[in-house]
């Protein structure tokens, strides 16, 4: 059956797929092993473009509005709790960026290691959030329009990703690629 949420909760395993090759990076970084840039540059694309730029807009544009017009308020509650989620997620990704650079020409991987905790518990705990809270809510009044937002959210998909020049394909690639190369690199 398709909900108000099918295609968000698909990015979310996504999304943890590619938290948990970081997580794998970070164990690596403090045995003192060295993380090549074929790692680190494939996890700040995600990080930025399909986690901020694609999944992120399509709550923003599609499922917010929608539950705003369900009778949600946006400035208060969790619809805002959740927006100043994806800002702070934004934030902790720029530092990571930086940092992931300065790590890849100093090979000093004390902030890395920081940053990429920071990013992984705080997406950790917003995806427990809408998961477990703000996806049911939206589940339970959002039924009439089910379809409606589904086909929204495919539709800001493809948009988002058309503008990156790049598409759904790359980033399950990208993920299943990380997955295997983190885990090369503990052997
Ligand atoms: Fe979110
Ligand atoms: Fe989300």
């Amino acid at each position: 059956m398709i909900m108000s949420t099918t295609s968000l909760r698909k990015d979310h395993e996504l999304i943890e797929k590619v938290i948990k090759a970081m997580q794998s990076t970070i164990q690596l970084l403090n045995d003192k092993k060295q993380i090549p840039e074929f790692i680190l540059l494939p996890v700040i694309d995600f990080s930025k473009n399909f986690t901020d730029v694609c999944h992120h807009t399509k709550e923003e544009k599609s499922l917010f509005p929608a539950l705003e017009q369900a009778g949600l308020p946006t400035n208060m509650g969790p619809i805002a709790m959740m927006l100043m989620d994806h800002q702070r997620s934004r934030e902790i990704g720029n530092e990571m960026e930086k940092s992931a650079k300065d790590y890849l020409s100093s090979g000093n991987s004390e902030k890395l290691i920081t940053d990429m905790q920071l990013y992984v518990d705080h997406i950790t705990e917003h995806l427990w959030k809408e998961n477990n809270k703000l996806f049911m809510m939206a589940e339970a009044r959002l039924q009439h329009v089910s379809k409606k937002v589904d086909e929204e959210l495919s539709g800001i998909e493809k948009s988002q990703l058309n503008e990156l020049g790049k598409s759904r394909q790359h980033y399950e690639e990208l993920a299943e690629n990380l997955t295997n190369d983190v885990s090369n690199q503990g052997n």
